[in-house]
């Protein structure tokens, strides 16, 4: 259970989110990548360039929804999205990755806290990141998928599909397994 110091040190880090703007990088918003600093000890930042491959690689191969994925696929995967890492002392705790069109829509995936960190409110740091994100406020829909974890994403406003039969999946879930996993 969390003592209420640990409590207040998550709330006061959530509570001074903010968005700054840093050197010009990978070019996600028009060569300005944006950071965000928590004031309390954890920092989450969307700066490509800080992320732990090799961490984020070795977490996913080893998860349920992923086991198995390549390091390339795992590389291209963070090409494409928008990253949020959290970061202790410079070295990364949590991933959370977006899959958006910055206009409509977008998929949160892939959030992990190494198991070290758990139960310490990274995983709210990293969605009240990406739902603070200036870029994403105009969205129509937020997805995303779990297979356990709703008691964390209800807390940001997710739902339960309110009619499922209006959606429908291509799944390949043997798709790194099959020659995709370089
Ligand atoms: C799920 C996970 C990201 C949570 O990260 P975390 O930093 O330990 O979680 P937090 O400390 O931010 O707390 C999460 C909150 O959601 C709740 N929660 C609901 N379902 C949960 C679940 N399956 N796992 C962890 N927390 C869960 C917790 O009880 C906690 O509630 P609280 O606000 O009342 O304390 C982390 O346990 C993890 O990496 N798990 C393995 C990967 C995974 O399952 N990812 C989710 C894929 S959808």
């Amino acid at each position: 259970m969390k003592s209420g110091k640990k409590r207040q040190r998550v709330r006061s880090a959530i509570a001074g989110l903010r968005f700054a703007r840093s050197r010009p990088s990978l070019g996600v918003f028009g060569g300005v990548t944006r950071v965000m600093q928590a004031s309390g000890q954890y920092e989450i930042s969307t700066d490509r360039g800080r992320l732990d491959v090799a961490l984020i690689h070795d977490f996913l191969r080893s998860s349920d929804w992923a086991r198995g994925i390549g390091r390339a696929v795992v590389e291209r995967s963070i090409e494409h999205s928008l990253c949020f890492g959290a970061y202790l002392g410079g070295r990364q705790v949590g991933f959370a990755r977006v899959i958006t069109d910055f206009a409509a829509l977008a998929y949160v995936a892939d959030v992990f806290v190494v198991p070290e960190h758990r139960g310490r409110g990274i995983s709210k740091l990293l969605m009240r990141a990406i739902l603070a994100h200036p870029e994403l406020q105009q969205l129509r829909r937020f997805l995303l998928a779990t297979r356990d974890a709703h008691g964390l994403y209800r807390q940001f406003g997710f739902q339960p599909l309110a009619h499922p039969e209006h959606f429908m999946t291509i799944h390949k879930p043997d798709a790194y397994r099959n020659g995709h996993a370089a």
